[in-house]
């Protein structure tokens, strides 16, 4: 053990069509993609604004690409049921997923961007589905989620992150660093964007990874944040088979 967290990925990528069947270098930029934005490296981290920027995190989790799976399939969308996860049910079971991240790319269908496992499901389900369109730095025609951004906030949840709102009106993230916010935020909301939560008014954290901004509107983690995520990887935690 040396303290690095270092995160081995296996893509598993299902197509019926051409551009389903993304490429290597595609996928690549999804690794780099996530590589910057747990270790603080992304370019637009300088947007941040001052008054965030005493608690935005540098994470301190990589990611290493160790293998690409592909498998033609006569399926045209694979909704949120996990099929995709199941070689029973036409997709790709995990690698060794106590061990390794296990990222589905397919068409999901119903303009879902993606999805998560919480940790402390069941291994056969642990994972991440990114919807094709949306996995890694892509063409203008997924403007705007065509950053590699989708990942970042999946791999947020499947480190145990809740969404920045709460998923209740000005509910509890459980991360005392962010502020209380309203509700889901879309686009890229001008700062400061001022919400009202009781008699409380201050700029929500609309450039959280965890929020549902457009791409180029989300380029922060918190300290709170962070700790959650480190907390699964110390002996003992919920994922710490992943421990180098
Ligand atoms: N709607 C998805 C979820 O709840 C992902 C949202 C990702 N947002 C983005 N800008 N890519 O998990
Ligand atoms: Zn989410
Ligand atoms: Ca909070």
């Amino acid at each position: 053990v040396n303290g690095k967290i270092v995160i081995p990925v296996v893509v598993n990528v299902l197509y019926n069509t051409n551009a389903e069947n993304i490429s290597d270098t595609q996928i690549q930029s999804q690794i780099d993609v996530l590589n910057q934005d747990f270790t603080a490296s992304n370019s637009d981290f300088n947007k941040i604004p001052d008054e965030f920027a005493l608690v935005a995190a540098n994470v301190d989790i990589t990611f290493e690409l160790v293998n690409i799976i592909r498998k033609s399939t006569s399926k045209k969308s694979w909704g949120t049921r996990d099929a995709m996860k199941k070689s029973k049910q036409g997709g790709i079971d995990p690698t060794s997923p106590a061990t390794t991240l296990n990222l589905w790319s397919c068409n999901i269908g119903g303009g879902i961007l993606g999805y998560a496992q919480f940790p402390g499901g069941a291994a056969a389900t642990d994972g991440v589905v990114i919807d094709s369109d949306y996995f890694g730095l892509s063409s203008t025609s997924s403007y705007p989620y065509n950053l590699g951004r989708t990942a970042s906030h999946e791999v947020g949840h499947w480190m145990n992150l809740r969404h920045i709102w709460g998923d209740a009106s000005c509910g509890n993230d459980l991360v005392a660093d962010t502020p209380i916010a309203k509700t889901a935020n879309f686009g890229v909301p001008n700062y400061p964007y001022i919400s009202t939560c009781g008699t409380d008014n201050h700029a929500e954290m609309t450039m959280n990874y965890m929020d549902y901004t457009d791409d180029r509107g989300m380029y922060m983690f918190t300290n709170g944040q962070k700790s959650r995520m480190s907390a699964l990887f110390v002996s003992g935690g919920v994922r710490s088979g992943f421990r180098n």
